[in-house]
C-alpha cells in the first residue's frame, strides 16, 4: 500500500477546524477546548504523550455531531442529552487505526463525576482525559464572545466551582482554578490566536510517535488516510437524511472512472480521498438549506456557494494536500469559468477536478431527494449533455461515464 508524508497534527487540526464550521454560537470550540484541556493537563504534570493524547481527543471530541441543531443543544451548561454524540464519535473514531486510541476518551467526555452515566462509569473510573475534556468543554461553553474575556472570568470560575464533585472531578477543578488565575489563560482563548498558540505548543511534543520534535510529518499509508477521510465523509453525510451517502457515492463513482482511465492505484486512492472530502465545507451550511424541498432563494444560494470555498480553505491547512484540495474544492467550477467559488477555467481544471464535478452531478441526480426520486437514465443523460454543450463539463469524461453508465450506477446500490 503506497504511503504519503503527512503532518498528522495539521491534518487533525484541519479536520477539527471543519467541525467548528457546524453551527453558530460556539466559535473555535474544538481548538479552544484543546487549549484549555492542555493547560489543565500541564498543571497535572502529565507526560508529553498523555498531554498530546488529550489535545488530539479535544480537537475531535464532538466528531459525533453533524447538524446545527445538535450543536445548539450543547450550548446549555447542563446538557440534558449528550450521550448520542459521544457514542457516535466513539464509533467513528474506532474505524481508524490512528484515531482509535481517542475513541474511549470521546465516549466518556460528558460523563458526570458523580455517576449515573450511560457508560456506567463514575469518579476516577472515568478516563482522566475525558474528565479533563469535559471540564474544558464546559468552560468554553460559558465564554460569551460578546463580552470582554477578563470581565467574565470570575463568573465562569464560580459556575465551574459550584459543579465540583457533581459534574466535574474536584481535583481537576482545583487545577483549573490554579491555571485560570493567570490573565494569559483567558487572553489566549479570546485573542483569535488559539491555533497559532496550540501549534507552537504541539510542535514541541509527540503523541504515539506520530510527531517528533518540531516535525509532525509521518509516513501514513493511503489506506489509513482513506479511513480518516471516510470518518469525515460520514460526518458530512449525516447532516441530512437525503444526502446521507452522497460523499461515499461520489467517491465510488469518481474512483471507478479513474480505474476506467487506467490511473495508478495510488492515484485512484487519492481521488477517493478527495471525493470523500469534497463537501467538507457543507458542514457550514444549515440543514434547513440543504434539505429545502425546492428552489433556493438568492441568499440561500449565496450561502450554499460558500461550501466549496470552505472545503478549499480547510484542506489547504494540510501540507501535502495541494492536489487533494483542488480536486475536492473545484467540483462546482465550470470549463467556461462560470462556476464557483473561484471562477477558474479549462486550463486550470485538471482531469481529476473535472471528473469530480461529473461524479458529483451524477450522484446528485441519481440520488433520491426530499422533493423527487432519483432520476432515470434518459434525464441524467440529457442534463449532463446539456452541461457539456454549455461548456460546464468535460465532454470526453461525460462520454466515459455514459459509456459505462450501468457499471457506475451499481455504485449507488453498493453505498
Ligand atoms: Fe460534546
Ligand atoms: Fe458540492
Ligand atoms: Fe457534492
Amino acid at each position: 500500500m503506497p504511503k504519503v508524508m503527512v503532518d498528522f497534527y495539521k491534518l487533525v487540526n484541519a479536520l477539527s477546524t471543519a467541525l467548528d464550521l457546524i453551527g453558530a454560537g460556539i466559535r473555535h470550540h474544538h481548538i479552544r477546548v484543546a487549549l484549555i484541556a492542555r493547560q489543565i493537563a500541564t498543571e497535572l504534570n502529565l507526560s508529553e504523550n498523555e498531554i498530546n493524547e488529550i489535545v488530539y481527543a479535544a480537537l475531535v471530541h464532538d466528531v459525533g455531531i453533524s447538524t446545527f441543531k445538535e450543536k445548539a443543544a450543547l450550548l446549555n451548561f447542563e446538557i440534558k442529552e449528550s450521550y448520542t454524540h459521544c457514542v457516535r464519535g466513539h464509533y467513528l473514531l474506532q474505524t481508524s487505526t490512528l484515531l482509535k486510541p481517542l475513541a474511549k476518551i470521546v465516549l466518556c467526555h460528558h460523563d458526570r463525576w458523580s455517576g449515573a452515566n450511560k457508560t456506567g462509569l463514575q469518579g476516577t473510573g472515568i478516563p482522566l482525559a475525558s474528565r479533563i475534556i469535559h471540564l474544558a468543554d464546559r468552560v468554553d461553553i460559558l465564554i460569551d464572545d460578546n463580552q470582554y474575556i477578563l470581565d467574565q472570568r470570575e463568573l465562569i470560575i464560580n459556575n465551574i466551582k459550584k459543579m465540583a464533585g457533581q459534574l466535574f472531578d474536584p481535583y481537576l477543578v482545583d487545577e483549573f482554578l490554579n491555571t485560570s488565575q493567570k490573565p494569559s489563560f483567558w487572553l489566549d482563548l479570546a485573542g483569535g490566536q488559539c491555533e497559532k498558540i496550540l501549534l507552537q505548543q504541539m510542535n514541541k511534543q509527540a503523541w504515539q510517535g506520530l510527531c517528533q520534535k518540531n516535525n509532525c510529518k509521518v509516513a501514513i499509508n493511503l489506506e489509513e488516510l482513506l479511513n480518516i477521510s471516510e470518518i469525515f465523509a460520514q460526518v458530512i453525510d449525516a447532516k441530512s437524511n437525503f444526502t446521507h451517502r452522497h460523499s461515499k457515492l461520489v467517491a465510488d463513482v469518481s474512483t471507478s472512472m479513474a480505474v476506467l482511465l487506467d490511473f495508478s492505484e495510488a492515484q485512484c486512492q487519492t481521488i477517493k480521498i478527495a471525493s470523500l472530502l469534497h463537501d467538507l465545507g457543507k458542514l457550514a451550511i444549515p440543514e434547513s438549506i440543504l434539505e429545502k424541498p425546492g428552489v433556493l432563494t438568492n441568499t440561500e444560494m449565496n450561502l450554499m456557494k460558500s461550501h466549496t470555498y470552505y472545503t478549499y480553505r480547510i484542506l489547504e491547512l494540510v501540507p501535502g494536500f495541494e492536489q487533494i484540495k483542488e480536486w475536492a474544492a473545484y467540483h462546482h467550477e465550470c470549463l467556461n469559468g462560470s462556476g464557483y467559488p473561484f471562477g477558474i477555467k479549462t486550463e486550470d481544471l485538471s482531469t481529476e477536478s473535472r471528473m469530480m464535478a461529473i461524479s458529483d452531478i451524477f450522484a446528485a441526480l441519481v440520488e433520491d431527494r426530499p422533493y423527487r426520486q432519483g432520476m432515470p437514465r434518459h434525464q441524467v443523460e440529457k442534463i449532463l449533455l446539456d452541461k457539456v454543450a454549455r461548456q460546464h463539463l468535460d465532454g470526453q469524461l461525460v462520454e466515459l461515464l455514459l459509456d459505462n453508465y450501468d457499471q457506475l450506477l451499481i455504485c449507488k446500490e453498493s453505498v
